[in-house]
């Protein structure tokens, strides 16, 4: 139906048409024999920590402009390891010009929080909760991108997505609201790639269903698209509310 209609639209869409971008990128290693199960959780690992910055930057910034703050973030601390080391003073320094410094003190407690218990980096939502300043939406995305589980994520975005996706006319301050993407974004979720589908989602909202002249001539989801068969992809409650 719809919704299968959706995922492999959306998910061809991402593959020939996402960004380039530096937290994107998989390091190629071999894998091979026993060492196999070990390299793919290192591998994990290492994509959490830079799933982790990057979408901790990117809750503020533009993207074009946290691509330089990532990788100078990244040639500096490369892991989590390193990271922890680091002092407020320098997380600071690095982060300045993105604004809500209480953000770099969290990543940086976070580090050193996740290296004290053991340094293995909680894999699922509820664990990933229990860092500091990782709330739904950062949980959301390290879960779905670097551990492939088959969570949601809502932000801006992805709720004028969805809204315009659905028909749905709401008021996206209210809390219900947002509780209600959340619930349809579980549902939509592709089971067998989440964090592909998640950031598909993210960069439609972010390049063409974009809050004012959406390019839906564009859209891999047009012929799916309530609002649209609706007409009310223009500038009337879809666009200006969400
Ligand atoms: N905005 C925030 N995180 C994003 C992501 N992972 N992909 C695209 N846009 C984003």
């Amino acid at each position: 139906g719809d919704t299968h209609k959706i995922r492999a639209s959306l998910l061809d869409w991402y593959d020939e048409n996402q960004r380039d971008l530096p937290w994107r990128r998989r390091r190629t290693t071999t894998k091979s024999g026993n060492d196999k199960d070990v390299k793919e959780e290192e591998e994990d690992e290492k994509r959490a920590y830079g799933v982790w910055v990057s979408e901790v930057m990117l809750q503020q910034t533009r993207v074009q402009t946290v691509i330089d703050y990532y990788n100078r973030w990244m040639q500096k601390w490369p892991t989590l390891q390193h990271l922890s080391q680091a002092s407020l003073e320098e997380v600071n320094e690095m982060w300045a010009g993105l604004g809500y410094y209480r953000r770099a003190r969290f990543l940086l407690e976070g580090a050193k929080m996740i290296v004290a218990g053991g340094s293995e980096f909680p894999n699922t939502v509820s664990a990933l909760r229990k860092v500091p300043g990782i709330g739904d939406y950062t949980a959301g995305a390290i879960a779905s991108i670097a551990f492939k589980q088959v969570v949601p994520v809502v932000d801006g975005n992805v709720v004028r997505v969805l809204a315009r996706l659905k028909a749905i006319s709401a008021n996206p301050k209210d809390r219900l609201t947002v509780k209600n993407f959340w619930k349809l974004a579980a549902q939509l979720v592709d089971p067998l790639r989440p964090g592909d589908f998640n950031q598909s989602l993210m960069e439609l909202g972010a390049t063409l269903c974009t809050p004012l002249n959406p390019n839906c001539t564009s859209c891999p989801v047009s012929s799916q698209c309530r609002a649209l068969c609706n007409s009310r992809n223009d500038e009337s409650v879809m666009v200006t509310d969400y």
